[in-house]
C-alpha cells in the first residue's frame, strides 16, 4: 500500500481536533460531576402581631436543603411568638432596608461557610453593624462538646466573625443525604466513609430559636 505523508498542515489540523475534542471531553465531565441534583431551596415569610417596624430576616446559604429546613424551623418559633419574619436565600438578598434584626445561616462545607453566606455578610457588612444579628451554622463534623470539637466548630465561622460581631451564635448537628450531592461531592463523601444520616436536634433548635426571640 502506497502510504502518503501527512502534510504538515493536515497534521496541525488533525492536532487540533483531537485537542480541541479533549478539552470539550474533559470540560464536560467536569461539568458533569460536579451538577447537582435540583434541591428546592425553603423560602417562607409569616405576618405577626408586632407593628410593621419589627422585621426579622433570616438569611441562610445551603447546598442541599438541610439549613434552609432548620431556617424554617428558627421562622415558625418566632412566628408563634408574634413576630414578622421573612426567611430568604442568602444570595438573594441585596438589602436590609426594613429589618430589625439579622439572622444568618449556614451550611459547613471543607470547613468553611458557603461563599453566599460570607458574601452577603461582606456586602451587607456596613448594615449588620447597626442591627443585631445572630449566627448559625449547620455542619456534621466536630459536634462533640471537648475542647477540639469547639476549637474546630470555631474555626468555620471565624472569617465572619472578622466582617461582624453577631450577639448569638450556635452550631446545629446537619443532615448528609447522599441523592442530593452531585457526584464529585457523592465520592469525597463516600471516601470518608459518611453515610445518609439526619442529626438535626429539633428541640435544640427550637430552643435556641426562643433564646434568641427574647
Ligand atoms: C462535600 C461536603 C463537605 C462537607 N464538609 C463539612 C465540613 O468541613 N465540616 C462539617 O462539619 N460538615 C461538613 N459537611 C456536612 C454538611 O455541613 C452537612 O451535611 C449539612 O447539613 C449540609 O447542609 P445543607 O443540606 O444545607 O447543604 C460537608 C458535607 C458535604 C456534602
Amino acid at each position: 500500500m502506497n502510504k502518503q505523508p501527512v502534510s504538515r498542515r493536515n497534521f496541525l489540523k488533525i492536532a487540533g481536533f483531537a485537542l480541541g475534542g479533549m478539552v470539550l471531553g474533559c470540560s464536560g465531565l467536569g461539568f458533569l460531576a460536579t451538577r447537582q441534583p435540583e434541591v428546592e431551596l425553603i423560602q417562607m415569610q409569616c405576618k405577626g402581631d408586632t407593628p410593621e417596624t419589627e422585621k426579622t430576616l433570616i438569611i441562610y446559604a445551603s447546598k442541599c436543603g438541610s439549613t434552609g429546613e432548620v431556617a424554617e424551623a428558627i421562622a415558625e418559633v418566632l412566628c408563634d411568638l408574634g413576630m414578622d419574619v421573612d426567611v430568604k436565600l442568602a444570595e438573594e438578598v441585596t438589602s436590609l432596608d426594613g429589618y430589625n434584626r439579622v439572622i444568618i445561616g449556614s451550611a459547613v462545607r471543607m470547613g468553611n461557610w458557603l461563599p453566599a453566606a460570607t458574601n452577603f455578610v461582606k456586602a451587607q457588612q456596613t448594615q449588620l453593624a447597626q442591627l443585631p444579628t445572630v449566627i448559625f451554622s449547620v455542619h456534621l463534623s466536630n459536634l462533640g462538646d471537648d475542647e477540639a470539637a469547639r476549637e474546630a466548630r470555631a474555626a468555620y465561622t471565624a472569617p465572619v466573625h472578622e466582617l461582624i460581631t453577631p450577639q448569638a451564635e450556635a452550631f446545629f448537628a446537619g443532615k448528609m443525604d447522599l441523592a442530593r450531592l452531585d457526584f464529585l461531592s457523592r465520592m469525597i463523601i463516600k471516601a470518608m466513609k459518611s453515610q445518609n444520616e439526619d442529626k438535626r436536634d429539633w428541640d435544640t433548635i427550637r430552643a435556641w430559636a426562643r433564646e434568641i426571640a427574647g
